[in-house]
């Protein structure tokens, strides 16, 4: 009888896991008019604002390099999530998608084959890209030298049954704010295109989901695999109150802030100092207007040497 039982269960799993595969596809966006969306453009983002290469280079070590991913990401509701090839090789890489299929990905988290990418891959936050700037990107993905590197991915268990509750995000089209030194492009810039809100927003909950009313309030016990915590970047004295706006360009721009720590290069500094002046500005400015949280992040571990 037991046994009888336990089969029924593993049936009912199996029919579940099927079920959980078949999320319908999603849209494909239509490219913005003029088939705008210019490599330069995406190459600007991909590398000095997003830093993709964080976690899809191919050498942690050289965020610039190649991104052919193979990267590893490990978590019990996902299982091991590897970082995809995103060069334009015909079999291991981006070369048969199309664009819309690659911004796809980007904004709602679907691969061309229908199936759900893990949310290691910040689509939560990137969904409000807009049709301009996501177009760029995957532009200028299609413009990389090509590299044969081939990787899998080992969903766990639970990220296969998790699906069932998990689904990508709806299709949209965005239209980002005039590009200028203003809060509002900010707000864009810093939680759409940057990931500056992916590290320093809080996570909760058992799906490990953005707590978004504590926006840019650090994080004193990050996932395991962040070898620094992000700092509370809200305007409170626990966070950056008391830095004028040449505060936060300088620390961008040299990797030291102004109590003289040195950032620990899992903040991407090193990247974003290559954002215009205008950016970080918009970015500070937006930082000014998000409700101040005193939450007193400690420095882990201790600021290496330059
Ligand atoms: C925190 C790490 C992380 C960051 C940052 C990140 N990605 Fe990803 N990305 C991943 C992982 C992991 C996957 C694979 C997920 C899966 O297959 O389930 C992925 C998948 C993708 C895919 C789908 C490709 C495929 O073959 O399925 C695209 C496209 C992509 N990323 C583009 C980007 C771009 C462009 C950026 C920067 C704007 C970026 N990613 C930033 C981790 C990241
Ligand atoms: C991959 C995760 C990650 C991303 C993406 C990221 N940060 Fe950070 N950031 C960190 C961590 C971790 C620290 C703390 C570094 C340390 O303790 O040395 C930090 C520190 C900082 C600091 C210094 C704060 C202080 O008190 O010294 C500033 C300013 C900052 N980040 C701004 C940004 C901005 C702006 C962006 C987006 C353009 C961004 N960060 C994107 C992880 C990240």
């Amino acid at each position: 009888m037991r046994h009888k039982y336990t089969s029924t269960l593993v049936l009912a799993a199996f029919a579940l896991m099927s079920w959980s595969c078949s999320h319908g596809q999603i849209p494909l966006p239509a490219p913005p008019p003029g088939a705008s969306g210019d490599s330069v453009r995406g190459e600007y983002i991909v590398r000095n604002v997003a830093a993709c290469g964080g976690c899809h280079a191919a050498s942690e070590r050289d965020p610039d390099g190649p991104l052919s991913g193979g990267r590893e990401f490990h978590d019990w509701r996902i299982g091991t999530a590897r970082a995809s090839n995103l060069t334009p090789d015909n079999e291991t890489g981006l070369g048969t998608w199309s664009e819309a299929e690659i911004v796809r990905a980007l904004r709602n988290g679907q691969r061309r084959d229908g199936r759900l990418l893990a949310p290691v891959m910040p689509y939560e936050w990137l969904h409000e890209m807009s049709d301009d700037d996501a177009f760029a990107v995957a532009r200028y993905l299609k413009s990389l030298p090509p590299v044969r590197n081939q990787v899998t991915q080992s969903p766990s268990i639970w990220f296969k049954l998790g699906k069932l509750f998990l689904g990508p995000k709806p299709a949209q089209s965005v239209t980002a704010p005039a590009r200028a030194a203003t809060a509002e492009y900010g707000g864009y810039l810093s939680q759409h295109v940057g990931l500056c809100a992916e590290c320093h927003t809080p996570r909760g909950g058992i799906r490990s989901t953005p707590d978004k009313s504590r926006l840019f309030a650090g994080v004193s016990n990050p996932p395991k695999g962040f070898p620094a915590n992000p700092s509370n970047l809200t305007p409170d004295p626990t966070g950056i109150a008391k830095w004028s706006e040449d505060d936060f360009l300088k620390t961008i721009h040299t990797g030291v802030d102004p109590s003289g720590n040195h950032l620990h290069p899992f903040m991407p500094w090193k990247e974003n100092q290559r954002m215009t002046d205008d950016d970080l500005r918009a970015i500070d400015r937006f930082l000014r207007t998000v409700p101040p949280i005193h939450n007193d992040v400690p420095r882990k571990p201790a600021a290496p040497a330059p």
